[in-house]
């Protein structure tokens, strides 16, 4: 596991997109998975920054997302699929076909989960993941539980999740109670991971998945066990 601190939200995002960078330009042809949440949004735009500059080039890029809320029209400005539009894709040359979100929408959410793991699996997996991690420990949205959940499955939010994205919600009552997330075995059989976390809020978190032990409490845990893991954060973990 390398740790990297840095100065601020803007300078983690640099560092984040510096490693997405140097996926991109080594295998122009990799498949990244992303995610979603306010962690991302500056490494994001520090990416479309870089590919305005003429220094990047996504058009051979394949990606995959985390997570998908259950319910929610691609439209909604909550759903994650208007997300990564609205934040990335609209703004690069990937291309559209090639970048794929969780299917919120399925009327076979069982389907859905199984097509999504064979879709990564026909991708020949991930090259490099990036995660943000919930204050409950979660990674994409695999809560806290008795045991790891292996593949893309039907999640129900858990209470303090709910409650952490109401913030982007009207009210409570309007925030999914379910999603679709991928399981913990596309994310560790990325090639590699990336974490990213910013403020203060998120210090006792990442103290207790990075230097405590690995359990399905704390989802994040298990990236302990990842041969190359890196988390940039804000956090200085040594205090
Ligand atoms: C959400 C997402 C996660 C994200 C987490 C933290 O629930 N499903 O993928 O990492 O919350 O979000 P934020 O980065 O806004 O703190």
């Amino acid at each position: 596991m390398k740790i990297i601190i840095t100065k601020d939200y803007e300078d983690m995002s640099r560092k984040a997109a510096n490693i997405i960078s140097a996926q991109v330009i080594s295998k122009p042809n990799c498949v990244l998975g992303l995610a979603t949440g306010s962690s991302p949004i500056g490494t994001y735009k520090q990416l479309i920054e870089w590919y305005n500059k003429g220094d990047l080039d996504f058009s051979e890029v394949t990606s995959v997302n985390l997570d998908e809320y259950v319910g929610l029209e691609v439209t909604n400005d909550q759903s994650y699929r208007y997300f990564m539009d609205n934040n990335l894709f609209n703004h690069i040359n990937i291309d559209k076909n090639k970048t794929n979100v969780p299917n919120g929408l399925a009327d076979d959410s069982e389907k859905e989960c199984e097509r999504y793991d064979n879709l990564i699996d026909s991708l020949g997996g991930i090259d490099l993941q990036l995660l943000g991690i919930g204050h409950n420990g979660h990674i994409g949205f695999n809560e806290p539980d008795s045991a790891f959940a292996v593949g893309t499955h039907t999640v129900e939010l858990n209470q303090m999740t709910r409650d952490a994205n109401a913030r982007f919600f009207a009210s409570i009552d309007e925030v999914p109670t379910h999603a679709i997330t991928m399981g913990i075995k596309a994310i560790m059989q990325a090639k590699k991971v990336l974490l990213i976390a910013s403020g203060d809020d998120k210090k006792e978190i990442l103290k207790k998945a990075f230097f405590g032990p690995v359990t399905p409490e704390v989802p994040a845990s298990i990236l302990q066990l990842h041969p190359d893991f890196t988390l940039v954060t804000t956090c200085d973990l040594s205090k």
